[in-house]
């Protein structure tokens, strides 16, 4: 089974086929939310850095979104991004109002919280945890989330959420980062206990040539294939948009896409003035979309390889002839 790749969209089919007549989609089926903008890591190549501030989301704020977001039909949530999320005071609050409203949750945290927070409290609520870690050791941890961390203690954390067993736990690696050794970094995880891993590229980075090799008898490990060897976009739109990609920020702002949130082209209105299904429907989301320029997104992006899916099918010539 795999966890990663834009086949899933055909386990919407309403939704997929609602896009297919009509060109647009009365809800995404995934959002992002930012809890908070900032961080205790300082990642030399943080895709949110610019993002970075002292906001945290509004408690009330965030359970109208959770409603509002139940009642326009999308169906989970990934609490990520802005900075780390477990910083906020009621992070693990508002995932289980979430889950509780029946959104599918996840998150990703760079892990360094997991040993002080209520584990069984955050992992019941959740579907699954992914933690960032980037490194073997405590050499590497600082080479790349900045000099203000401590790599057994973020061990300590993921052996935590580990051990509780309530929700799938991965461990993730970027490849293109300072004294990286996924092979050293593979043996650790097996020896806490973690079953599943993520190695992917950095974004805009440069591609590591050695994806293929990473493996492990022992555990899963799961290189994103797709975003190694993705190419030239085929695509001129970014259709992905209508299903994932879109943001609300720690600060209430929303954005056409995570990959482009803070950006003023990419801005569609402000939870504190609307509501989400207002934002989604309005006719500035529509135009911010249209005007989307495919070409100077960056590389590899969150709906990459779903775009070129959806791209292909709307392209398709002979269809009859299977
Ligand atoms: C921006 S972080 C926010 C959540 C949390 N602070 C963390 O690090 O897990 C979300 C994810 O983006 C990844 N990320 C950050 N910068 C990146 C980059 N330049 N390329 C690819 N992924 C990146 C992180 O490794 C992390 O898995
Ligand atoms: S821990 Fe996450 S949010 Fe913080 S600097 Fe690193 S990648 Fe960015
Ligand atoms: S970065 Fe990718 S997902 Fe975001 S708007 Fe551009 S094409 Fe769409």
């Amino acid at each position: 089974m795999s966890y990663l790749g834009a086949s899933k969209i055909f386990n919407h089919p309403r939704e997929y086929l609602f896009w297919f007549e009509n060109g647009y989609t009365k809800a995404p089926i995934t959002i992002k939310i930012d809890l908070t903008n900032r961080c205790n890591h300082s990642c030399y190549y943080c895709i949110d850095k610019s993002l970075r501030g002292s906001q945290d989301l509004d408690f009330n704020c965030a359970s109208k979104l959770i409603k509002d977001l139940c009642s326009m039909g999308v169906k989970g949530v990934h609490f990520t991004g802005g900075g780390e999320p477990l910083l906020h005071p009621r992070a693990i609050d508002i995932i289980a109002e979430a889950n509780k409203k029946g959104l599918e949750c996840g998150l990703i945290t760079n892990g360094s919280l997991l040993e002080t927070v209520d584990v069984k409290k955050l992992c019941h609520n959740l579907s699954w945890l992914r933690v960032s870690l980037d490194s073997h050791n405590q050499e590497s941890y600082e080479a790349n989330h900045g000099k203000n961390v401590d790599f057994n203690k973020t061990i300590r954390g993921i052996t935590k959420v580990v051990d509780c067993g309530l929700c799938d736990v991965s461990v993730s690696h970027l490849t293109g980062i300072k004294k990286q050794n996924i092979d050293l970094f593979i043996k650790k995880m097996e020896q806490i206990g973690v079953n599943t891993v993520q190695i992917s590229p950095l974004i805009n980075g440069k591609k590591d040539e050695q994806f293929e090799k990473y493996d492990s008898k022992k555990i899963k490990v799961i290189v994103n294939k797709e975003k190694y060897l993705s190419k030239k976009r085929t695509y001129d739109f970014c259709h992905g948009q209508n299903f994932k990609s879109t943001n609300v920020c720690a600060d209430g702002s929303v954005y056409v896409c995570c990959q482009l949130a803070g950006k003023d082209n990419a801005f569609i209105g402000n939870l504190k003035n609307k509501s989400f299904p207002e934002i989604w429907s309005s006719f500035k989301r529509k135009v911010v979309v249209k005007n989307i320029n495919v070409s100077k997104c960056p590389k590899m992006c969150v709906c990459d390889s779903l775009n070129t899916i959806l791209h292909d099918i709307k392209n398709l010539r002979h269809i009859n002839s299977l």
